[in-house]
């Protein structure tokens, strides 16, 4: 029997503080109805001053652990997708394996930054394919509110922070059970659409993000349907037969726009951009592990992942829950 890699548990952790529009009106000159008029977004979690990306990603996984039934030590494999890491090095990958107790392992970060996730499920589940790694905890873990221009209202309103994490696990199942494909893409010719003004090896610091957020958004739709047309067509399918499409929750007219194409209602789409904001990385961990804990995915269900971040990157990942 083939192996292939099935989601066995999520979790997920928000920071308290939550960050309203009205919040933001108050620092840059925005208001409640421009924010969410352009991108659905009410309101944002913001970790405190001293928690890291790690600390977040702890709380995720232990969650994920918790949902699974297993011990941290029955985990072979530790993938955090992150553009926001807590030191340059090492990876958050290590800390979160440290504070869980994982017994020596693979663990790494991977920087695809809003695609991370896709990234990381990708590389978890090759890993899984060539039995390498039997269970792989995946985290998406950031604190976009550390690299924000707070005097940037082109950018402050719009991210926030939060991490989420799966456990994938090998198991030997017949045809259409677990991960069936993953679509990777990058376009480093597009990297100026999308990026920070600094960097440890120019400026010495992280810097700021800074977009070019119309030119981002046309990309966004069709690049999407790009890569959510690759993983229909590699598994002979129609997007009928998708019961929910977990998109990179970046705006809600992102979102929108891509579901129409794929003529998707959007009742069947998990969009949580209203309370989470964009949390890049850990924007569709987050959103799948709400869906699923308030029962709407359920056990068995088609479930499509895909997202567009900095680079630019790219891709979907194609699952039976
Ligand atoms: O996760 C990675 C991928 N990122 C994305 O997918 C983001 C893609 N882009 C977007 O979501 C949208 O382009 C934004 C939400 C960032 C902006 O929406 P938009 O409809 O493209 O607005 P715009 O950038 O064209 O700006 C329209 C106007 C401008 O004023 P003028 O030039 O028309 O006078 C901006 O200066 O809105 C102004 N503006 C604001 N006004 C109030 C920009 N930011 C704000 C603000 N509050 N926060």
């Amino acid at each position: 029997m083939p192996i292939s890699s099935h989601i066995i548990s999520s979790g997920s952790y928000l920071p308290e503080k939550i960050m309203t529009n009205n919040d933001l009106a108050e620092i840059v000159d925005t208001s409640d109805e421009w924010i969410f008029k352009r991108s659905g977004i009410k309101s944002r979690h913001i970790a405190a001053d001293k928690q890291s990306t790690s600390d977040m990603a702890i709380c995720a996984a232990r969650n994920a652990i918790a949902d699974a039934g297993i011990n941290a030590s029955d985990v072979d494999g530790i993938i955090v997708a992150t553009t926001t890491p807590d030191q340059t090095f090492p990876s958050v990958a290590v800390s979160v394996q440290a504070a869980l107790g994982v017994p020596t392992c693979i663990a790494f970060d991977v920087q695809a930054v809003c695609t991370g996730f896709v990234y990381g499920l990708a590389v978890a589940d090759n890993f899984i394919k060539a039995r390498q790694l039997k269970r792989v905890l995946v985290i998406g873990a950031e604190k976009m509110s550390s690299i924000l221009d707070w005097s940037d209202r082109t950018t402050c309103v719009l991210f926030g922070d939060g991490a989420g994490a799966v456990i994938l696990e090998a198991r030997e199942s017949a045809k259409g059970q677990g991960i069936l494909s993953t679509h990777l893409y990058a376009d480093g010719n597009m990297r100026d659409m999308l990026y920070t003004n600094g960097g440890v090896s120019t400026t010495g610091t992280s810097g700021h993000i800074v977009m070019q957020g119309r030119e981002v958004f046309k990309h966004a739709v069709n690049l999407m349907a790009e890569a959510v047309n690759a993983a229909l067509d590699a598994n002979n399918i129609t997007a009928d037969e998708i019961d929910w499409l977990v998109p990179h929750q970046a705006n809600l007219r992102i979102i929108e726009s891509t579901a129409k194409k794929l003529s998707m209602p959007m009742e069947r789409v998990i969009v949580t951009v209203q309370h989470h904001g964009n949390t890049s990385a850990a924007s569709i961990p987050l959103a799948f592990d709400e869906a699923r804990k308030s029962g709407k995915i359920k056990d068995g269900e088609l479930v499509l992942f895909e997202a567009l971040g900095g680079g630019l990157t790219w891709g979907s990942a194609l699952v039976r829950v």
